[in-house]
């Protein structure tokens, strides 16, 4: 599993350096590239990456979808590393992207890596139809706005320090996590048409989302920074409203489980097809970064 991650992370990579490459040299340049490019697992791409094989899709299709997708959670990230959001100075194993060129360009740098994610999907070399382009865009569109990873963010940090029901809290890690592995479930559908999958994949994907912020809420708990590669014991300190803080920690993973199964009964259907998916949502819940 590991070495496949791996592969996905290349390539998405490799692809995303060589398109900044097409673009103009500029001052902002090296923040984009460092919040995006070095240490991210790029788990969103791979996850486009498992889906699209189950319904036979390009891998470089995947792949340039993918490398949008990871613009935008690279963004998500430097904005969430702020001093007015988490105010984290450790991201990846380096200093966050605020810590090393300051507060502004770190911003900026977010900004850019956003506008980005739209520059690749109406790329001439993304090979599909403009409608299925537009459709696309929609939807990453949706995820990533106030429906989606800015409306969860902004729950989060409105319910720190706060007594939050589950379903809430659900509700909220779902919308900053979830939509966006969401829209990585749909949108090999749309590549190839299934639009009547849409509904049962959006919500596949809601829950993998749902199940990588739990693990990522485990790994705060009891992981090591040296190994996240980000500060640990954090959440309960800012008073954040996971699922850990309300049920407990043997509890939350006994949760987190029923959640894997419950994932992978909806992926039945799909047989052999989705072996490479299910190996990638049980490293989701094991892993330690
Ligand atoms: C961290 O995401 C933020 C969450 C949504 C929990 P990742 O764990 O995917 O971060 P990188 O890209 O691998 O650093
Ligand atoms: C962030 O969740 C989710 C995003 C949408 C960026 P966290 O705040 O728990 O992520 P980490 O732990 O800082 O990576
Ligand atoms: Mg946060
Ligand atoms: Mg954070
Ligand atoms: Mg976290």
């Amino acid at each position: 599993m590991k070495k496949k991650l791996y592969k996905t992370a290349k390539d998405t990579n490799l692809f995303l350096k060589n398109f900044l490459i097409s673009q103009k040299k500029t001052e902002l340049l090296k923040a984009m590239k460092y919040g995006l490019l070095p240490g991210g697992k790029k788990i969103r791409s791979k996850i486009l990456v498992d889906v699209g094989k189950i319904f036979n899709i390009k891998y470089n299709i995947l792949i340039q979808i993918g490398a949008a997708v990871e613009c935008i959670h690279a963004y998500t990230l430097i904005h969430d590393d702020l001093p007015c959001m988490d105010n984290d100075d450790l991201r990846r194993g380096k200093p966050s992207t605020h810590k090393k060129f300051g507060v502004s360009t770190a911003v900026l740098a977010g900004n850019s890596l956003l506008t980005l994610a739209f520059e690749i999907l109406t790329n001439k070399n993304l090979k599909i139809s403009d409608n299925k382009k537009i459709l696309i865009i929609k939807y990453i569109s949706n995820c990533s706005g106030h429906e989606g990873v800015a409306g969860g963010q902004y729950s989060d940090l409105n319910f720190e320090n706060k007594k939050i029901s589950l379903s809430k809290i659900k509700h909220m890690q779902v919308k900053k996590t979830g939509r966006l592995f969401s829209f990585c479930c749909i949108a090999p559908l749309i590549v190839v048409n299934k639009n009547n999958l849409i509904k049962k994949f959006k919500k596949i994907g809601e829950d993998i989302g749902l199940l990588f912020q739990i693990a990522d809420d485990l790994i705060d708990h009891s992981g090591k920074a040296k190994i996240a590669g980000k500060k640990t014991k954090k959440d309960a300190t800012k008073g954040k409203a996971t699922l850990i803080s309300l049920l407990g920690y043997k509890n939350t993973i006994k949760y987190s489980k029923k959640l894997k199964l419950n994932i992978f009964n909806e992926l039945l259907k799909y047989k052999k097809k989705s072996n490479d998916l299910k190996q990638t949502i049980e490293f989701i819940l094991n892993r330690t970064n």
